[in-house]
């Protein structure tokens, strides 16, 4: 028997083979690697379905995250929560540009961040909640939101809309 992998990408792939190997040889013929016409229609599209101005298309998830802080002007040693069981991306992002990580628990049942410990980190250093959505769960957005409202110290700005920020 074979193992069962984390993440079959061969599988996803077969399933898709052909609009996906079209697309990749539309980019080829085109020549167009960076930023060309599929990049700005994902961006138009993509800005369409969750209902945003502009959406900005990067290389990585990773570059994503750094860039998303950067927008935020924060400074070395402001404080960000982050869930104690994510990807390595988000706490090197938040090494990188000089923040102090400030791990909270997630909840055993489905690894989301726990909002009752959200709470107890919160300090007045604390500028940003950086909750993760993981294996197609999403974090409790109006609850952290409703958080971060109350906590003036947390940037409420350039968040998405519909949560009125
Ligand atoms: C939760 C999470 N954040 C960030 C990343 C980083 O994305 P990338 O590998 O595209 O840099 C990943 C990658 O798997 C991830 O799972």
């Amino acid at each position: 028997m074979d193992g069962i992998e984390m993440v079959n990408l061969k599988a996803q792939y077969n399933r898709l083979k052909p609009e996906i190997d079209a697309a990749i040889q539309g980019v080829c013929q085109e020549g167009a690697f960076i930023r060309g016409l599929q990049v700005s229609q994902f961006e138009t599209n993509l800005a369409q379905k969750i209902g945003v101005k502009h959406v900005i298309g990067v290389a990585n998830g990773t570059d994503a995250l750094q860039i998303a802080l950067m927008a935020l002007d924060l400074e070395p040693g402001d404080e960000i929560l982050i869930p104690a069981f994510a990807y390595a991306a988000l706490p090197e992002a938040v090494q990188l540009l000089g923040l102090k990580p400030v791990f909270v628990d997630v909840r055993e049942n489905d690894f989301l961040l726990d909002i009752s410990d959200v709470e107890n980190k919160i300090t007045n250093r604390t500028r940003v909640i950086a909750p993760v959505h993981l294996f197609g769960l999403t974090a409790e957005m109006d609850a952290l939101v409703d958080i971060a409202r109350k906590t003036r110290f947390i940037h409420t700005r350039r968040c998405r809309p519909e949560h009125g920020l």
